[in-house]
């Protein structure tokens, strides 16, 4: 490289839409890809926190808008997906990152590694609220960009699942089935659109230290749990996870299809 050229960056030219871009993993995904060269796409349901991550990308020299979107909605999908295709001319990269944990305060109990209310008492209510957001959610972005990504060519889409994908535990059923649900709805989209290049794969974080584990690792008997489970010795940081992202997003993974990637600090290999 001559002195002075500048280095082109691993996602480079790509067009990005990261939902649940207002926190955490999404929003450091979002700075991460958009640092890498890609205009990002910002969505979420916190518009005043989605629109400070956007400022702060541009502030940093990178491309991005901020979109009100709310991924349970197949409408506000079609509709964010044609402006997103209009505006930019393709589409080559989705981060479905929005998810809620379902968690009630009040049960915040520790009965094994994880926190969270028991079967018995989950509600069927919230148990559709979590079902809907986090893997409804999923499969509506991903059906969204098939059409826009087989015109671009191909692409890549990045479902962000869990450990409770994998393994079970004292955390709500719900959240288990959600992420159970993305895991196994990753490799099966993988496959049928596998023909349009479009690969499609499921990241599966242990426990990162961001607003949604902030009220269980508060608890000092809940973190020391957590970090006894974690042979790395630490929690996560959202930039562990959005380095994921980043390979899978990039065409550094363009072999890769169908796969789980977990970073876990060692956790689920015990
Ligand atoms: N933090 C962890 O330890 C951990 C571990 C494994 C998996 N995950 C998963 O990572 C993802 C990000 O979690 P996080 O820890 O960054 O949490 P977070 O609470 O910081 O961020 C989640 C974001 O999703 C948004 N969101 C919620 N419902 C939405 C909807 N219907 N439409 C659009 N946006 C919506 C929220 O407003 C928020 O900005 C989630 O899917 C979560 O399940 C997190």
């Amino acid at each position: 490289m001559e002195a002075g050229k500048q280095v082109p960056g691993r996602v480079q030219g790509k067009v990005a839409i990261v939902t649940g871009g207002a926190s955490g993993i999404g929003a450091e995904t979002a700075k991460v890809l958009a640092a890498e060269g890609a205009a990002v796409v910002v969505c979420d349901v916190n518009d005043a926190l989605g629109q400070v991550i956007v400022y702060e990308i541009k502030a940093a020299g990178g491309t991005a808008v901020y979109r009100n979107l709310d991924v349970a909605s197949e409408a506000q999908w079609a509709a964010l997906v044609a402006e997103t295709e209009e505006a930019y001319g393709r589409l080559g990269i989705l981060t479905n990152i929005a998810g809620i944990s379902g968690r009630d305060p009040a049960q915040n109990i520790q009965t094994g590694l994880t926190a969270g209310g028991l079967l018995e008492d989950q509600t069927l209510e919230k148990w559709n609220q979590i079902m809907e957001v986090n893997a409804t959610g999923t499969f509506l972005g991903t059906k969204a960009v098939i059409a826009p990504m087989r015109r671009a060519g191909g692409g890549s889409v990045i479902n962000i699942s869990s450990i409770c994908g994998i393994v079970g535990s004292f955390a709500n059923v719900a959240y288990h089935a959600s992420k159970g649900a993305v895991r196994i709805f990753s490799k099966a989209a993988a496959i049928q659109h596998a023909p349009d290049r479009i690969r499609v794969n499921s990241i599966h974080p242990g426990f990162v230290d961001t607003p949604m584990t902030q009220p269980g690792h508060a608890n000092p008997e809940v973190a020391k749990q957590r970090m006894d489970a974690t042979p790395l010795g630490r929690f996560g940081t959202p930039n562990d996870i959005a380095m994921g992202c980043l390979y899978l997003a990039s065409d550094e993974a363009s072999w890769v299809t169908g796969s789980e990637l977990v970073i876990d600090g060692g956790m689920t290999a015990n």
